[in-house]
């Protein structure tokens, strides 16, 4: 698969089979994953995988604003949390910020690395979609996440069970000026 068949061809993946991930093709992903760029390389990310009960009881308890996201991780046979630790990226040493832009460049990393998250869980086969409407403190109590860390996004994955078009693109023009 060549760079621009991967990024082309993933598409945001909502209906799995219940076929499960073997923990050592995650670890594979998740080695792939770890080669994202990030703010003076801090690597902030850090992935929880939760399986069974627990992914569900999370499906349930904590996506009740939008109720569509909690039935795909029911859906999926994993589901990964994406945590970063927080005040590394974009600060300084002395914990001033480096730039204007505060601590929205941990942020910036956090969705740096999902993608290539998924980029690489697509490149074996495997579906997802990013979710970014959950209830963030709850999953965070119910995963013991440590304040020192935040709960960024959510990525139900596993073998697809739906091959959707994508979604069109903007043209080249609207997305590009030249100065
Ligand atoms: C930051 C972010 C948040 C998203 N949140 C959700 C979500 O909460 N639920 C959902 O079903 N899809 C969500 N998506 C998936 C987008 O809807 C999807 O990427 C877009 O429609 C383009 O489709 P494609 O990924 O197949 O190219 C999110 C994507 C991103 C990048």
């Amino acid at each position: 698969m060549t760079a621009k068949e991967c990024i082309k061809g993933r598409r945001s993946i909502r209906k799995f089979t219940n076929q499960p991930i073997d923990h050592s093709l995650l670890e594979e992903i998740i080695e792939t994953a770890s080669y994202a760029p990030s703010w003076k390389h801090t690597q902030i990310a850090r992935y929880i995988a939760v399986e069974g009960e627990l992914k569900d009881r999370i499906a349930d308890e904590c996506t009740n604003d939008y109720p569509h996201n909690g039935t795909i991780i029911k859906r999926a046979p994993m589901l990964i949390v994406v945590t970063i630790i927080k005040a590394r990226s974009g600060y300084e040493r002395d914990g001033s910020f480096s730039t204007i832009r505060g601590d929205g460049w941990q942020m910036y990393d956090a969705g740096v690395a999902s993608q290539t998250f998924c980029l690489a869980a697509y490149e074996k086969g495997i579906g997802s979609v990013i979710e970014g409407i959950f209830d963030e403190a709850k999953i965070a109590q119910m995963l013991d996440v440590p304040p020192e860390r935040e709960v960024v996004a959510l990525i139900p994955i596993g073998y697809p069970d739906e091959a959707p078009v994508a979604p069109r693109r903007k043209p080249v023009e609207e997305l590009l000026t030249y100065k």
